[in-house]
């Protein structure tokens, strides 16, 4: 009898074990009081949903049905959260106060900050930046704008289908996180929109994007110091500046970025393809083990350079050299069309000279005339058929 019980009690804590691993619990936002208006401040409601899913014992998933949610700056802060498994479902709209003074004075209008296990699934963040790009066009003393979303001090991040629309400033910011995944992102602001850069990553480790469609009015994605083992693959770029490592070395204490891929991208009507650009000035920052293959450049103004004269201005760095050293980048497979006759420039520092710098099957055209090379500071090697003439 004893044991029948026994067996019995072992068996219900069983079933009770594996229920509550599988359990989940949804928050929809509108049940705590979010309005779908666009208009009504919706902050409270989400902050109270993100509070319930972190005290939650089980997995929980925050709801954001169809519609437009006004939502003023707003800090998801993981550092007390007990749940490392929190899902944003996403079908609605989150739109930026109509005022873009309201946001535009904070760095981040959205922002995850020491969260671990969340992830977004959809969504379209609308950043109504248009009217302070027209203040910055037009003059001075105009905010400097809010990034869209900001990644911070986080890890194990998965963001999927997610739509981002006119950025005040950068659309996306990964800092100081480790372990991010980004994969069908879609993100649009005008072609002469101030640095509203799609993607920014730095100081950050593992961290993957992939099939993303992105044309604003700087770089598609941008690459920030202290950034390691990055994988970009399956992009659509422009308009836009192109993706770029850089701007590196502003400082003389900066970290490096190294082990970077980048596969599978096309640019279309971009003024750069792929870039690497540092400041004029002494640092210790390098950029190591790059690898960018199979790009598709389309009327792309600059489709591979390397600059590391950087200066704007003329402030700042006047007759200095970059002291970050560029070594190990490959680009494999670059083919299409440039629109300026030197598609390939390559101006290094004098002080410290990229090396080891690989062109394998490269195929870049000029209009009807032949393009051409440019090299400075430079060492490398080529393989196969390169076009045009490389000048390593
Ligand atoms: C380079 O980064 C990739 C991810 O992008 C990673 O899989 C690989 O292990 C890294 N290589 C080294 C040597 O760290
Ligand atoms: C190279 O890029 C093209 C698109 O530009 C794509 O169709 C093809 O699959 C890519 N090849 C590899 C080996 O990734």
């Amino acid at each position: 009898m004893e044991k029948i019980t026994m067996i019995s009690v072992v068996f219900l804590l069983l079933v009770l074990f594996f229920s509550s691993s599988k359990a989940s619990i949804e928050y929809n936002v509108l049940k705590l009081g979010a309005k779908s208006n666009g208009k009504t401040d919706s902050t409270k409601a989400f902050l109270q949903a993100w509070t319930s899913a972190c005290n939650s014992d089980y997995s929980a998933t925050i709801h954001v049905p169809r519609g437009r949610y006004l939502l003023n700056n707003i800090v998801f802060n993981g550092q007390d959260c007990k749940n490392y498994e929190i899902t944003f479902q996403i079908e609605g709209t989150l739109v930026a106060p109509s005022d873009y003074n309201i946001i535009g004075k904070s760095q981040d209008w959205i922002k995850f900050k020491d969260v671990n296990g969340v992830k977004i699934y959809g969504g379209t963040l609308d950043g109504r930046g248009t009217g302070l790009w027209t203040c910055k066009l037009a003059s001075k003393g105009c905010p400097h704008g809010a990034t869209s979303l900001k990644i911070g001090n986080s890890k194990n991040v998965v963001i999927q289908g997610l739509s981002s629309v006119n950025s005040q400033k950068f659309h996306i910011v990964i800092h100081e996180s480790e372990n991010v995944y980004l994969q069908g992102m879609t993100i649009t602001a005008s072609g002469n929109s101030p640095n509203t850069d799609g993607i920014h990553v730095e100081a950050s480790k593992g961290v993957t994007i992939t099939e993303a469609d992105i044309g604003t009015g700087d770089d598609c994605i941008s690459i920030g110091p202290g950034t390691k083992n990055l994988w970009i693959e399956h992009i659509n770029c422009g308009p836009g500046h192109g993706i770029s490592i850089g701007s590196l070395g502003k400082v003389f204490n900066e970290n490096g970025v190294q082990n970077v891929t980048v596969k599978t991208v096309a640019f279309t009507g971009t003024q750069n393809g792929l870039r690497i650009k540092t400041w004029a000035r002494p640092s210790k920052g390098f950029v190591r083990h790059v690898l960018f293959e199979n790009a598709t450049m389309i009327n792309v103004e600059n489709p591979v350079i390397i600059d590391q004269n950087y200066c704007p201005g003329r402030q700042n760095c006047p007759n200095q050299v970059s002291g970050v050293k560029i070594s190990d980048v490959t680009y494999r497979g670059v083919r299409g069309s440039s629109a300026t006759e030197f598609a390939v420039k390559f101006d290094c520092s004098s002080k410290k000279p990229c090396s080891g710098i690989i062109l394998d099957k490269v195929h870049l055209t000029y209009g009807k005339k032949p393009a051409r090379s440019s090299c400075a500071s430079v060492d490398g090697s080529t393989y196969n058929e390169v076009q045009p003439s490389s000048c390593l």
